[in-house]
């Protein structure tokens, strides 16, 4: 089994930590902990170690569940791998007898790219992908693309919605017929709704749609708590044990702080509070943002979320050499489109504190007008 390097994580790594300012980072600013209680008690795993019976119901809740269809994980990161796994990696979990790979030896996915690179090289790395573009400029989603990219052998459709990088949101209908696609197909749809609550109307999530529907999700972007590392996949029971299998050999069980702060965070008032603040702020941040593309002749699709994909300005070869730049003249981190296989592009992530986002764009407005 092989996998491709993380690129934009690499990306990171190079940069991250001696730049001053990030606009690459795809969420909502951190919250203190300040706002919340921090002692869990005893240091011990999370038992049962899929998460607390009381925050799994909380969470199952939400997408029409039972506690059983839930398992907590260390972030959506995780719980797109353990989905991943689940539905490709063995014995396919709608049917005890059949197996997810075909007589031909391949389980194969359909990912809507472009996407955060986990969701295409995970199912690339155990099987066979068939990726279905979404166009610029406006990045629609075609459901005949998708219906043509499946084969007999075809176990999952994945989507992210919102949409890391372009910020598209696709509107109910198309997710209704993704997932009418996949249930026709003896297949599941995953879709990634890591941004799902910065949307002002959120569609219903995936899960709730019925038995092929497995929705992941966290408080990592939305809420700005990415540092709990507290996520979830909810979905099919048999998806769930499967999940909970392989998740046996990566993090056994989620952190026991995550999961203490992420039960407050998500009782009712909190997570009211929170989201209504984080919502404010990137309206604001989105305003900002959009007013310094338009005196600079940059162009992006309106996004739903805190990721703005955006054109190049023209004396730039690409993304790459724009982003270099920026970062090495102003100290500003932003993502090069090559990461999602748009050179002529880059991400901006505008959910910083409004007076950080305003500086960054100031500094690369100096390296544009220098
Ligand atoms: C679409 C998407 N899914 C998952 C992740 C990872 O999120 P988490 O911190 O919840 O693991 C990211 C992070 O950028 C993302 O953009």
């Amino acid at each position: 089994m092989q996998i491709e390097p993380f690129g934009l994580e690499r990306w990171f790594a190079e940069y991250e930590h001696g730049a001053e300012i990030m606009l690459a980072e795809s969420g909502v600013r951190s919250l203190g902990s300040g706002r919340f209680d921090t002692d869990p008690g005893e240091l011990g795993y999370v038992i049962p170690t899929d998460g607390d019976p009381e925050v799994r119901a909380a969470v199952a809740d939400r997408y029409d569940r039972d506690a059983d269809e839930v398992v907590c994980t260390c972030g959506t990161q995780e719980a797109n791998f353990l989905a991943v796994l689940a539905v490709l990696g063995g014995a396919h979990p709608l049917d005890g007898q059949r197996t997810a790979r075909s007589s031909s030896g391949t389980a194969h996915a359909v990912v809507v790219t472009p996407t955060y690179q986990a969701l295409h090289a995970v199912p690339e790395a155990v099987g066979e992908v068939t990726r279905v573009p979404l166009e610029p400029p406006n990045w629609e989603l075609d459901i005949d693309a998708v219906a043509d990219a499946i084969r007999s052998d075809t176990r999952l459709l994945v989507v992210n919605n919102p949409n890391n990088p372009t910020g598209r949101y696709h509107p109910l209908e198309r997710i209704e017929a993704l997932y009418d696609l996949a249930a026709d197909n003896d297949a599941y749809l995953l879709c990634d709704e890591v941004y799902r609550l910065l949307a002002e109307d959120p569609i219903p999530p995936v899960a709730s749609m019925g038995p092929h529907g497995l929705s992941t999700a966290s408080l990592s972007k939305a809420y700005g708590l990415a540092g709990l590392r507290f996520g979830w996949l909810a979905g099919d029971r048999a998806v769930v044990d499967a999940a909970c299998r392989w998740k046996d050999y990566t993090t056994i069980s989620p952190g026991t702080f995550g999961q203490h702060v992420a039960k407050q965070a998500l009782e009712d008032d909190t997570e009211a509070e929170i989201i209504a603040e984080n919502r404010d702020l990137v309206s604001r941040n989105h305003d900002r943002t959009q007013a310094f593309l338009e005196r600079h002749g940059l162009e992006w699709y309106d996004p739903v979320g805190v990721n703005g994909f955006v054109t190049i300005p023209d004396e730039f070869e690409n993304g790459r050499a724009f982003c270099r730049t920026v970062v090495e003249e102003a100290s500003v981190v932003l993502a090069p489109g090559e990461f999602f296989d748009h050179p002529d592009r880059f991400r901006i992530g505008f959910g910083l504190p409004t007076p950080e986002l305003e500086a960054g764009l100031e500094r690369i407005e100096a390296v544009l007008e220098s």
